[in-house]
């Protein structure tokens, strides 16, 4: 089986519309997203133009920063003191990666954790470790709500994740824990990951490398979530799951694209929402 994100985002975002029109409907002001982008990476400007779209779409207010490449650290973080100051603005947002020069730690760590719809302030992340309820990282956030689609329960299931990213890997470990999952963690000094990989029921995959997992890394009917996106010469997207491979031996699978990715995004809206609500109705999260 394949696992459509697509679709699943679509609910999702359809869902969230409805709750933004329910705030106008009652008053109030439309939530609003400040997207930062630093330089011209191509792929980061297609993102945030995907985020900005998804905004528009459900009635969320986006607000493009985009500063030149040759910006400091102190200009970027004065940008967040102004954006976290604003009582208009509920969620911000800086484009990730950042030009060499700059500490993306720092940066991050400026955002208010009230206003971090990322959940990747150190804030946010350590209320994550600790298990109290914060703003979570949008991708591996995106990834639980496919797994549960699949599976309700995660209790006695073994998950394998592939990666220990900031973005990813670790805090996606630390959310199936949190659902009584049993979870390893191997990356890319572990050696032969793959003989781990093998005793997972969910395995995630998110190492940032083409093709690393194939079916001799899969379980018989697993669930896999691949993370990766690749753009190859010929322009098409590939994940860091060799798809051919692995679909006949995986029970489900998400593909790329079509699968994480819009998933993200959903998270994103929703986190913005829930940022939002606690800053306008006074709502804890
Ligand atoms: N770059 C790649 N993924 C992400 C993400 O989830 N958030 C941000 N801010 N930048 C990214």
């Amino acid at each position: 089986m394949i696992i459509n994100g697509t679709e699943t985002a679509k609910k999702i975002k359809d869902h969230l519309k409805t709750k933004v029109h329910e705030h106008l409907k009652s008053g109030h002001r439309a939530p609003c997203l400040a997207v930062v982008l630093v330089g011209e990476d191509p792929a980061s400007k297609v993102y945030v133009g995907h985020k900005e779209k998804a905004c528009l779409e459900a009635g969320i207010t986006s607000k493009a920063y985009k500063l030149p490449e040759s910006s400091s650290e102190s200009d970027i973080i004065a940008l967040v003191a102004k954006l976290n100051a604003d009582q208009g603005v509920d969620g911000i947002l800086v484009q990730l990666p950042l030009p060499k020069h700059i500490s993306s730690e720092a940066v991050i760590d400026a955002i208010h954790p009230s206003k971090d719809v990322d959940g990747l302030t150190a804030f946010n992340q350590g209320c994550l470790s600790l298990g109290r309820k914060a703003l979570r990282p949008c991708t591996p956030a995106g990834c639980m709500e496919l797994i549960k689609s699949q599976l309700p329960s995660l209790r006695g299931k073994t998950a394998v994740v592939v990666g220990r990213s900031i973005l990813v890997g670790s805090p996606i470990a630390k959310m199936l824990l949190l659902e009584d999952a049993t979870v390893i963690q191997v990356h890319s000094k572990t050696p032969h990951p793959e003989n781990f990989a093998r005793m997972a029921d969910i395995l995630i995959v998110a190492a940032g490398k083409k093709h690393l997992v194939n079916a001799s890394w899969i379980k018989k009917d697993a669930l896999v979530i691949d993370v990766g996106i690749h753009r190859g010469s010929d322009g098409k997207l590939t994940g860091d799951v060799d798809f051919e491979s692995a679909v006949g031996v995986a029970s489900a699978i998400t593909p790329v694209p079509g699968g994480v990715g819009p998933m993200t995004i959903a998270m994103l809206l929703k986190n913005c929402l829930e940022a939002y609500e606690a800053r306008v109705y006074g709502n804890s999260f």
